[in-house]
C-alpha cells in the first residue's frame, strides 16, 4: 500500500460541506456532468480527495487505498481473497471514473468499505485553494489519515498488516475512557488509518479524518475561519503523543470531526522506529468542547 488515496461521503448537506470546505482552504469543485448532487474536495494535484454525495444520511461511502504497481495490486487481491474477503475486481468504466487504471473492491474484517486502485490519472488542473493558507502535506503521503471504532483490534491489525502490507507505529490505551487503538502506517507518514476498540463507542463507526497543512499560522487562519462561520469545534488546540502533530478538532456538517494539523513526525524505515504503548493521547491540550463529542459516521 502506497497511500490513503480518497473518501468517499454519503453527506446530508452539499452546500453545508461547500461553506466548511472554504473555510478549511480546501477546493470545492461542482462535479462535471454529475447531477448537482455531487462535490469533489481537492487537496493538491490529484483531481479529488473527498468525493461527497448527497444522500438522505450521512455516511462513510467508501475508503479508497492506493498501490504502487499492478504486482501490488493483484497481492492484495489475492491475499484478501485467501483471508477469506470477498473481493470484486470493477470494470474500467468503473475505476476511470474513480481515476484509476485499476479498482478493486472489498470489505475490511470490521466491515469498513475499501477500493483498492493503482495507476492513477492525473489531470493537468492545478489546486485552488480557497484560503490562503500553505497548503496541504498530501500528494504521495496521500489525503492523511482516518481514525475508526472497530469491534476487534488485533483482528483488524493482522488484517491490515498481512493482507495491505501495512506496519504498526504504536498503540495507546487510555484506561480511563476504556479505549485502546492501534496506529498503522503505509509510509513516512506517522499512521496513516488508526482503529479503535472501546465499550463506549460504537464499532464500525469513522470517528475522524486528518488533514496536514505545512504551517502552523495555517491553523490559526482556519480557525478564525470556523469560528466566524460559527462551526463547531470539538477540541482545543494540543499535541499528539505519538504522531507529535500540533492539531485541532473540529466538527464537520456530517457530525464525525476533522483534525486539522501540522509539524507531524515522519517516521523511516531504516530500523530506528521503536514501537511503544502510551498511557495518554496528548502532552498538552486537546480539551474537549463544551459538550460536543463526535458524532459517528456509520460505515457497517
Ligand atoms: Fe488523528
Amino acid at each position: 500500500m502506497s497511500q490513503l488515496a480518497y473518501v468517499e461521503l454519503r453527506v446530508m448537506s452539499l452546500s453545508e460541506w461547500e461553506r466548511f470546505g472554504r473555510a478549511i482552504g480546501v477546493q470545492c469543485v461542482r462535479r462535471e456532468a454529475a447531477p448537482d448532487s455531487e462535490m469533489l474536495l481537492r487537496i493538491d494535484e490529484r483531481d479529488y480527495r473527498f468525493w461527497l454525495k448527497e444522500d438522505r444520511a450521512d455516511s462513510l461511502g467508501a475508503v479508497g487505498w492506493e498501490v504502487p504497481s499492478a504486482e501490488a495490486y493483484s497481492g492484495v487481491v489475492n491475499r484478501a481473497r485467501e483471508w477469506g474477503v470477498e473481493v470484486e475486481e470493477c470494470d474500467p468504466s468503473y475505476a476511470i471514473e474513480r481515476r484509476y487504471g485499476r479498482v478493486a473492491r472489498l470489505r475490511d474484517p470490521a466491515g469498513m468499505p475499501l477500493e483498492i486502485g493503482y495507476a492513477p490519472i492525473v489531470g493537468p488542473a492545478r489546486f485552488e485553494r480557497s484560503r490562503p493558507i500553505s497548503g496541504f502535506k498530501a500528494d504521495n503521503l496521500g489525503l492523511g489519515h482516518l481514525f475508526a471504532y472497530v469491534p476487534d483490534i488485533g483482528e483488524i491489525e493482522e488484517f491490515y498488516k498481512e493482507v495491505l502490507g501495512f506496519r504498526t507505529s504504536d498503540y495507546i490505551t487510555w484506561p480511563e475512557a476504556d479505549i485502546d487503538a492501534v496506529f498503522l502506517r503505509c509510509n513516512s507518514r506517522h499512521h496513516s488509518v488508526a482503529f479503535a476498540e472501546s465499550s463506549s463507542a460504537a464499532p464500525r463507526h469513522l470517528e475522524h479524518v486528518m488533514l496536514e497543512t505545512y504551517e502552523v499560522d495555517d491553523l490559526g487562519l482556519v480557525l478564525d475561519a470556523l469560528q466566524s462561520e460559527k462551526f463547531s469545534l470539538g477540541t482545543s488546540l494540543g499535541r499528539h503523543i505519538n504522531d507529535r502533530m500540533l492539531s485541532f478538532y473540529a466538527s464537520t456538517p456530517s457530525g464525525f470531526w476533522l483534525e486539522y494539523g501540522c509539524d507531524a513526525v515522519s517516521v523511516e524505515d531504516n530500523g530506528s522506529w521503536e514501537i511503544k504503548r502510551y498511557s495518554n493521547g496528548h502532552t498538552w491540550g486537546h480539551a474537549m468542547g463544551v459538550g460536543l463529542t463526535p458524532r459517528l459516521l456509520s460505515f457497517g
